[in-house]
């Protein structure tokens, strides 16, 4: 067979007397995904090297050497000029190769006292620090659409809801702030994941240490991180930013799925409460008629598959022995895959939220066609001394025989009302008006249009706080 090329091509030929099978470089390969962390390879090396001569373990020299022929290798990928090689196995041994090549034995001294069981740990820190901001920012912007519907909305009245049955008015500015608040637990969730992700693992070197006299707390100031590991086996071993980073993507996935469950149902012609604009729907090649919500169903799709990538991965690492194993390569492609998705369908939400058209009339009025006020009726009774089970039951009574005659508590005269109790007096009318039954909601936290203004407030100042 004459698929195996010269074993000494590889950074680790020495022990080898053959050289890997080809098959077996594509299958253990990590270059076609890990290229995308070239920029934190580099920024990790560099920041090694200049420790390495600031301790005198490499001269000044070959530092120069390293770092200069570091930011070629920089530009040359960046310009799309540099040619990936699946036996170089990942991106790490491609670099170190490429700057071997053009430096010489210098290029040789860069991987001294480190491993790329620390290397990969560095640069995967890097990329997630990195990205946890992105998609911080990201929530910030989709929760700005948020609030400016909010506003637009301020006054909008529909139906909230229990068990899908209409339940009690609300503010619709309620009902879309209560997103707003699941998102600052999401973006608060992401500041714990920056937390465990700005550990600094190299010097950990493959699991125990190095013998050389390094430092590591040169490095973590140079690439500011915030802590470093103090457990080298731990260091190259550790996944649980990632499981993080994964399960909080996981929890706001499922945010803007309960988003989307509700913009289908409302855009379906049985709700018909909004229609989302033409520039974000797709039609039927068969049925002229249809406008689809396809963006909110496939961020609903998407959502079990961002689920399934935390599955795999806590699977993955469930009966790891320490310390480094090559079934921790496995962590980045579910990971990657996550960051797009997460950050794509953030991207794409902003845009869904601002483009909705509300009907407010068709929200108002699955308000007044029905017995959504008819707590308020209760709350009435119990305002004029009635005892709450009391007029519960009364209240009950009422809608039955409404609904038998079918007609709504609006359509009731005050002789009709004061037929079931004497407390009832001319104030009933305007008491279960849809406007009342929301204004009355005071309580803090509530769907008046008091408290849905003061949240307002708040958020616009928490959202002020969070893009300084
Ligand atoms: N490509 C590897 C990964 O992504 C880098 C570390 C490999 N270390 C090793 N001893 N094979 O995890």
């Amino acid at each position: 067979m004459n698929n195996q090329s010269n074993a000494n091509d590889k950074l680790w030929g020495g022990r080898f007397e053959k050289s890997t099978d080809e098959m077996i470089n594509a299958f253990q390969a990590s270059i076609d995904f890990d290229k995308r962390m070239y920029n934190e390879d580099i920024e990790g090396s560099i920041a090694h090297a200049k420790m390495l001569a600031n301790q005198n373990i490499i001269s000044a020299d070959d530092c120069q050497k390293i770092v200069n022929g570091l930011k070629k290798i920089l530009q040359r990928i960046e310009a799309g000029d540099f040619n990936f090689d699946i036996a170089l196995e990942d991106i790490h041994m491609n670099i170190e190769k490429a700057l071997t090549d053009d430096i010489g034995e210098a290029g040789g001294r860069l991987h001294t006292a480190r491993s790329r069981n620390d290397q990969v740990a560095l640069d995967t820190h890097l990329y997630v620090r990195r990205q946890t901001e992105e998609v911080q920012k990201l929530i910030l912007e989709l929760q700005q659409t948020i609030i400016k519907s909010a506003e637009k909305y301020r006054n909008v009245i529909m139906p909230g809801y229990t068990h899908l049955q209409r339940a009690q008015p609300i503010l619709l500015a309620h009902h879309l702030m209560a997103y707003f608040s699941m998102l600052q637990r999401d973006y608060s969730r992401f500041q714990g994941v920056y937390e465990r992700a700005d550990i600094m693992p190299l010097g950990a070197g493959a699991l125990a240490g190095t013998t050389f006299p390094i430092d590591r707390q040169q490095v973590a100031d140079t690439l500011n991180f915030a802590n470093i590991y103090s457990n080298s086996l731990d260091a190259v071993s550790d996944r649980d930013y990632l499981l993080e980073f994964m399960s909080a993507a996981s929890i706001l996935m499922v945010h803007l799925s309960r988003l989307s469950e509700e913009l289908i149902l409302w855009c379906s012609r049985e709700f018909s409460f909004i229609e989302l604009d033409d520039a974000h729907c797709t039609g039927s090649s068969m049925m002229p008629q249809k406008k689809n919500p396809d963006v909110p169903e496939l961020v609903r799709g998407k959502t079990g598959r961002v689920i399934g990538h935390l599955m795999a991965l806590l699977t993955t690492v469930k009966a790891l022995p320490l310390a480094y194993n090559k079934d921790l390569q496995e962590d980045k492609e579910g990971l990657f895959d996550v960051i797009d998705t997460v950050k794509f369908s953030l991207a794409v939400y902003a845009q869904i939220v601002a483009g909705l058209k509300v009907k407010e009339d068709n929200m108002l009025r699955a308000v007044e066609e029905d017995f959504s006020n008819a707590t308020d009726l209760a709350d009435y009774l119990v305002k004029k001394g009635m005892p709450f089970r009391e007029a519960h039951a009364v209240s009950g009574k009422i809608v039955h025989d409404c609904i038998a005659k079918d007609i709504y508590l609006k359509d009731m005269s005050l002789e009709d009302f004061k037929a079931y109790s004497d407390l009832f007096a001319e104030d009933i009318k305007d008491a279960i008006k849809p406007e009342t039954c929301v204004a009355n909601r005071n309580s803090f936290g509530g769907t008046s249009y008091h408290q849905v203004e003061m949240q307002i407030v708040a958020a616009r100042e928490w959202l002020n706080r969070q893009s300084k």
